[in-house]
């Protein structure tokens, strides 16, 4: 291991919310970083872990009639079995409750104290049950907008950390390590913020039960923040591992890394770790994922139906690492069919299939085609260095012209034609051309290995060897390694090809399977029941009858510019012409998932301008309180006039 040691972390999670694809995100990454770091020779620890105190958890527990100790370790094991199922090689999984943690923050908080960092003092203000925290700036009745609820007024001795004076001295350490905090935008958004100057804050409360203690005044519980970053410490105790050598986080918990842990450490002395990097948000479809939109995707159903490869695939290529992105399962089936179906696994088995067929199974004996090899070399070097900035999409896409020029290589040798030439010079160029692909595709193997470390094992198998591909060093990756001679193994092709919607529906199904279990392990309905509205006054039959409702079939919907809210719909309801209907469902449905839908129409409404477009009717849904509209729809065919009676 000449490399030396290399410690890194994803954060511990929540335990008030089971695992999703935003939590994979960040733990993938992390996995891949490991992955990258151990292929330099380097000795790695990934650590992560589950953050388990605090009020919401301790209300949690409650409504579910478990104590929160029952109520944490369901959770937590939640998050580890998510884990191992995505088989993501985590080395230390450290949660807030482990013993030998409470004894790690207590010395923290001693060390801090015996520099003369901690005070007491007491606060009265304004606190978000949901994000654990005071809110400086609300006034008393100011809804939260993360509960929905007021603020609560809260005032209590507190343990007071004396942040302020970390001002000069975090600016200093900023200015002294450049590549402190990454991406640049992210350090530039926490220089701004600590150039205001920082205000003490508050790090115990006696208002909580469920917390760690601090021991030498046990009514005091530590604050969750000084609690859960020490998890970065304790994980490693004993091994010699702090400090960190990078935190991988969301971009919302940057100020806590960048400013609120860097100044403790400095408080108490202890070493600082060497790198933070903040990564943006994966939205669903362009939105933010939440509960409450009930568009929070979980990752094992696309692991069960694709394989975990293609969902690090995915996050790790189409999202440029350090900026927000966007998740949907069509561009999931899309890229997989592309870049690895199309591009990777067709490279691989074209290749080892000539191999079987023109040299017997045999590795041809050859230096392979130069100009090729330099491709290789080049995007091989361009690859790793962009990994190395952890520009991963960006590498990865240098991993791919590898692969486009051999494609287009194999096209322009037409080996399937020099076979049938006896010439020596035809064998010969057979021969390179065999090489020249096969060599390529270990190389590709090797540089892909820690996004797809499945299926890049599987084609190096087939390649001949019987090594593991984890055991490949980063300096093994220039062209020429591949032995004349090997025999390759038993071919099997790596990513199928797969039909989009058959594909999306079943991944879609097993999410909707995986949500109701998940909801039922946090003790919450998989849909809270709306207490029923109140009834309408009675009507006749009549009054009924005159309501016209049709069937229509949505024909064209586009979205309405600048009403969020709105779509425009062309819908047939068997008249000569089609209606225009504008109806504000734009925030449940894409207007292209309407094309051809069968939906009902009051057709008989009066006509009515909304944003300059005339609407001939309404679309009838579901709405639910708080909730998205839901269309009406039918389960067996009807045709388009239909009516509703
Ligand atoms: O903040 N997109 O825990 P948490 C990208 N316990 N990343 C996402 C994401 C999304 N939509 N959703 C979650 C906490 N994440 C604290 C951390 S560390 C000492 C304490 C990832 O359960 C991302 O890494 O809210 C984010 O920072 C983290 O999950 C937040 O997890
Ligand atoms: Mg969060």
């Amino acid at each position: 291991m000449s490399q030396g040691k290399y410690y890194l972390t994803t954060p511990i999670y929540y335990v008030n919310a089971a695992p999703h694809i935003g939590h994979a995100y960040t733990t993938i990454a992390a996995e891949v970083i490991a992955r990258l770091k151990r292929m330099e020779g380097c000795d790695v620890v990934l650590t992560s872990g589950t953050d388990e105190h605090g009020t919401k958890v301790e209300r949690a527990a409650k409504a579910q009639g478990k104590t929160p100790e029952e109520f944490v370790n369901l959770i937590s094991n939640e998050f580890r079995s998510v884990w191992k199922a995505l088989d993501l090689q985590i080395d230390r999984f450290q949660r807030t409750t482990a013993p030998n943690h409470a004894k790690l923050v207590n010395q923290l908080f001693e060390a801090c104290r015996a520099n003369g960092f901690i005070y007491k003092g007491t606060y009265t203000g304004l606190y978000s049950i949901v994000s654990e925290a005071f809110v400086n700036d609300a006034k008393p009745g100011d809804i939260d907008p993360e509960s929905g609820k007021p603020y609560e007024q809260v005032t209590e001795e507190n343990y007071f950390f004396k942040l302020s004076a970390f001002t000069q001295p975090l600016l200093d350490f900023y200015e002294a390590n450049p590549n402190f905090m990454l991406p640049e935008i992210r350090r530039n958004e926490v220089l701004a913020f600590v150039k205001q100057g920082l205000a003490d804050v508050s790090i115990t409360r006696t208002s909580i039960k469920w917390g760690i203690p601090v021991e030498s005044e046990p009514a005091h519980v530590f604050y969750v923040w000084f609690d859960a970053l020490m998890t970065y410490y304790s994980a490693v105790e004993g091994e010699n591992r702090w400090p960190a050598d990078l935190h991988l986080i969301g971009k919302e918990i940057l100020r806590f890394h960048a400013v609120y842990w860097p100044a403790f450490l400095m408080a108490a002395g202890w070493p600082l770790p060497k790198r933070l990097f903040a990564h943006g948000w994966l939205l669903f479809e362009n939105d933010k994922m939440s509960k409450s939109r009930g568009n929070i995707v979980r990752p094992t159903p696309i692991a069960e139906v694709m394989g975990v490869d293609a969902l690090r695939y995915f996050l790790m290529r189409e999202i440029v690492f350090g900026s927000d992105g966007s998740f949907s399962f069509d561009a999931l089936v899309g890229r997989y069919n592309s870049d690895l179906a199309n591009g990777l696994g067709n490279l691989a088995s074209r290749t080892l299939n000539m191999i079987q067929q023109y040299r017997d199974g045999a590795i041809p004996d050859s230096k392979g085609d130069a100009p090729t090899a330099d491709v290789a070399h080049e995007s091989a070097a361009a690859a790793l260095a962009a990994y190395h900035a952890f520009e991963f999409s960006k590498g990865l896409e240098h991993v791919w012209n590898i692969i486009s020029a051999v494609d287009k290589f194999i096209v322009e040798r037409a080996p399937w034609k020099l076979v049938k030439d006896p010439s020596p010079e035809a064998k010969a160029k057979l021969d390179e051309t065999l090489y020249t692909a096969a060599e390529a595709v270990r190389l590709v193997c090797g540089l892909v290995y820690p996004i797809l470390p499945h299926a890049t094992q599987a084609i190096w198998s087939q390649l001949g060897f019987s090594s593991e591909i984890s055991a490949v060093q980063t300096q093994a990756l220039v062209w020429g390694k591949l032995p004349a001679g090997q025999k390759i193994g038993a071919i099997s092709g790596v990513f199928p090809r797969l039909d989009l919607k058959p594909t999306v529906e079943k991944m879609q199904e097993l999410e909707e399977a995986e949500k109701k279990r998940q909801a039922a392990l946090l003790g919450k309905p998989p849909e809270a029941a709306a207490p029923l509205a109140p009834l309408a006054p009675e009507i006749s039959i009549d009054d009924f009858s005159k309501v016209d409702l049709r069937v229509g079939v949505v024909k064209s919907a586009e979205t309405v510019r600048g009403a969020d809210k709105l779509l425009h719909l062309q819908v047939d309801i068997g008249e000569p012409e089609v209606r225009s209907i504008v109806a504000g469902i734009a925030l449940a449905y894409k207007p292209e998932a309407l094309i051809g839908r069968k939906v009902v129409i009051v057709a008989n409404l009066q006509p009515r301008k909304l944003r300059g477009l005339t609407s001939q009717g309404m679309i009838v849904a579901a709405s639910l309180e708080g909730g998205a509209p839901v269309l009406a729809s039918f389960l067996e065919d009807v045709p388009p006039g239909a009516r509703l009676k």
